[in-house]
């Protein structure tokens, strides 16, 4: 019976549940991908991971009992099923083992299997992205993704706010910046144009040019402004060339909106909202944490717990300008300018955060030259109610902001930005019909998973990374 093909048929327990299990004589079954292989002539130890938790579970053979074709076959990535008896463990660091009975091999593994050996580096792995979630690393790095995903469902289900779906495909550019991707069925070798030579787009598929969304606010607005307070968390896209650890051209944005909320209550939300989020993945990615802590970034739990427990700075932009011109009246040295007006770069909020205030912080009343036309105007006639959370080792994670209600003045800035109006007419519809106080932000969630998981890089976040010239996989 220990040499079964035909094996009994055992219920599958998942390893997660199975390592805190101590009916010890039980029949079980383990379903999952073998890690590593060593032993004696007698008997060998085989470790397998099946995604459930980073800990393997150990699988003991007794060599003997086994025909030889299959324990040949039993090699790292190779996937098994395993029938054996839960045993109490002796080994440290682990509970319990089990005392295989049966082994199937469900799809063995050659040794071109690139993941033979640790120890890879994370561009390496980038280049295998669609064998990296077998890794220790990116097998905690996507449960925690998971994790965080599932927080921010909680947070916003459980303060009465609902999940409004936006479009992924619009016609209309929120930001303004002119970063879309488009979206077109027609034929690009033979493109009808107008005299002026600019597209003619009546035949294409939606009658007019579309494109994919940079952000799913302006939807989100119309929404808030019926159903009081709604999020959206979807994909977002832009087109902008920047090749940083901190860009991505596909990302997931979460965008909270909410009617009635003011400039201090909006801050209240975000800081709230982080926090929530951090402290679930302290409560439910234990061990994925501990992982990174370990391998990674030996300060990575400190610095989560450090950030649940910190009240975010508040700083107006004016003032964090002063406190940047004063650091190079000291002798600091930044790569771009720094003066009233300018759009902080990474190095400038970085400074704000880890070396000056040494906590996250979340900026305000920015030039409204340098942010988006929905900001609500300030009645100094320069700044706008823009707020950006700046953290540690990430810079913005969110940017958000109060709109502008009044109608009048939306349609000012409007015209003067050179936005065309025809397109943004059911946006200012929310304006004309019962215009109420309203504000929201946006989370990039990569950045968030970025900062809870103590990894550098945006691509080794998401599973599969969009960046230029990439769209492997
Ligand atoms: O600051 P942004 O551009 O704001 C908006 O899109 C607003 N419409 C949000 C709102 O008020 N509802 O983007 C919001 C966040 C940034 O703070 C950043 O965390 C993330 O989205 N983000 C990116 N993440 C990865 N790759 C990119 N290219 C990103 N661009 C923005
Ligand atoms: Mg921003």
């Amino acid at each position: 019976m220990y040499i079964g093909i035909q094996m009994e048929k055992v219920k599958r327990t998942k390893i997660a549940d199975l390592l805190s299990r101590t009916d010890y004589g039980t029949m079980v079954n383990v379903k999952g991908w073998v890690r590593t292989r060593r032993g004696s002539k007698q008997v060998n130890f085989v470790a397998i991971n099946d995604g459930s938790t980073i800990k393997n579970v150990q699988i003991v053979v007794d060599v003997e009992h086994f025909n030889e074709t299959v324990l040949k076959e039993i090699t790292t990535g190779a996937c098994v099923s395993v029938n054996g008896i839960l045993t109490e463990s002796i080994g440290a660091g682990q509970t319990a083992e089990i005392q295989a009975r049966e082994i199937e091999i469900l799809g063995t593994c050659d040794n071109t299997y690139p993941l033979q050996k640790k120890g890879h580096s994370m561009e390496f792995l980038r280049e295998i992205a669609h064998l990296r979630p077998r890794t220790n690393t990116f097998g905690a790095i996507f449960r925690i993704r998971h994790n965080m995903a599932m927080a921010i469902h909680n947070f916003f289900h459980e303060r009465g706010f609902f999940y409004f779906h936006t479009p992924i495909i619009t016609a209309s550019d929120c930001e303004g910046a002119g970063q879309m991707f488009q979206v077109t069925t027609k034929n690009l070798y033979d493109l009808k144009k107008d005299e002026s030579g600019s597209i003619i787009y009546d035949d294409d598929f939606f009658g007019k040019q579309a494109s994919l969304t940079v952000s799913g606010q302006l939807e989100g607005e119309l929404a808030a402004t019926a159903l009081g307070s709604i999020y959206t968390f979807g994909p977002t896209f832009r087109a902008e060339n920047s090749n940083t650890p901190r860009h991505l051209a596909e990302f997931w944005m979460v965008e909270p909106e909410v009617a009635f909320i003011d400039l201090p209550d909006l801050m209240d939300l975000e800081e709230e909202f982080i926090k929530y989020c951090v402290q679930w993945a302290l409560n439910h990615c234990q061990d994925d944490l501990e992982f990174l802590n370990k391998m990674f970034d030996k300060g990575l739990i400190e610095r989560l717990q450090k950030v649940v427990n910190t009240a975010f700075v508040r700083l107006p932009y004016t003032e964090g300008i002063r406190i940047l011109e004063q650091a190079i009246a000291d002798g600091h040295k930044f790569e771009f300018p720094v003066y009233w007006g300018a759009d902080l770069a990474s190095e400038h909020e970085r400074y704000l955060v880890e070396e000056h205030f040494k906590k996250p912080v979340i900026m305000i009343d920015y030039p409204k030259e340098i942010k988006a036309f929905y900001m609500k105007q300030n009645d100094d006639g320069k700044t706008v109610q823009g707020t950006d959370v700046l953290f540690p080792q990430i810079g913005e994670i969110i940017g958000g902001s109060v709109r502008e209600e009044n109608h009048e003045k939306l349609l000012a800035r409007i015209e003067e930005l050179n936005i065309p109006m025809k397109d943004m007419w059911w946006y200012l519809d929310t304006r004309k019909f019962g215009t109420c106080p309203h504000g929201g932000f946006g989370l990039g969630f990569e950045r968030l998973v970025l900062f809870v998981t103590g990894m550098t890089n945006i691509r080794d976040v998401i599973p599969f990374p969009r960046t230029p010239k990439n769209a492997e996989f």
